[in-house]
């Protein structure tokens, strides 16, 4: 690694958003470690010498720790977690079984801050963790009312990232919560507004254009702010 190499760390980098940030990162010169639940055929692909893989679940916390203590040796630029799930999306929430709701919260809102606060250690000065969330998460947005489990669940996200925060505010941590658009992925679907690819260049443009940056900035893949 070269000493103005920045270094990033992706989480949740199988496929979809993940993987074209793992992709949009190399190619613009920085090293990555990026993980993956298990083997993922697209990222064992990637043939690049400034790619690490490794593997962990998030909900997993052992498995998160043994992550932490396999990466001692690295500091990072950006630590952007991009894991997240959608399941039952379409159904009400008196529809979807108690588990079921719960285990979204987990995955989308619990685990990416018990991640981000184990490895905030591992932030580089001058980095920033970046949090995937979703215009979905901004409660005076809402005006469908639909994809209520997942949409509670990034709201979650939004509101325990702004108090991890607040509580490292005196290490003027940078948080960033990022919007990717609505992208057409496995979550997505094919009927969503644009592709991976539009929408990890402009992630990865409003990351640097970002990074440092002390607080909570709540922003799409354009550099927007979004409201809460
Ligand atoms: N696509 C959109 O329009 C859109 C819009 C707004 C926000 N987002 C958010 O963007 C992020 C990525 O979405 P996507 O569209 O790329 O979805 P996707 O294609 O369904 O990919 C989801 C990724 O998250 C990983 N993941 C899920 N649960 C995990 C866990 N417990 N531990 C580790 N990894 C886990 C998956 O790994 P496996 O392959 O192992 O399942 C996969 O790599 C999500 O947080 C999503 O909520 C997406």
């Amino acid at each position: 690694m070269t000493q103005s190499q920045k270094n990033a760390l992706i989480v949740g980098a199988s496929r979809g958003l993940g993987l074209g940030l793992v992709e949009t990162f190399l190619a613009r010169g920085w090293r990555v470690t990026a993980t993956q639940r298990t083997p993922s055929p697209d990222l064992a692909r990637l043939d690049a010498r400034s790619l690490r893989v490794e593997t962990a679940d998030i909900d997993d916390d052992a498995g998160v720790a043994a992550l932490h203590d396999g990466l001692a040796d690295q500091r990072f630029d950006l630590i952007f977690v991009v894991a997240g799930v959608a399941t039952r999306a379409h159904d009400p929430l008196h529809a979807v079984p108690r588990e079921v709701a719960a285990q979204v919260y987990l995955t989308n809102a619990v685990s990416p801050i018990r991640f981000a606060e184990t490895f905030l250690d591992r932030l580089a000065p001058g980095g920033s963790v970046a949090l995937m969330s979703s215009i979905l998460g901004s409660v005076s947005l809402n005006d469908t009312g639909d994809w209520e489990t997942y949409r509670a669940s990034k709201a979650a996200l939004n509101t325990l990232a702004r108090s991890f925060e607040i509580r490292h505010r005196a290490e003027a941590v940078s948080v960033l919560i990022l919007h990717p658009g609505w992208v057409r992925t496995d979550m997505g679907g094919a009927g969503a507004d644009i592709d991976v690819a539009t929408s990890v260049t402009g992630l990865a443009d409003v990351v640097t254009a970002q990074l440092g940056r002390p607080g909570a900035h709540y922003l799409d893949y354009r550099g927007e702010t979004l409201p809460w």
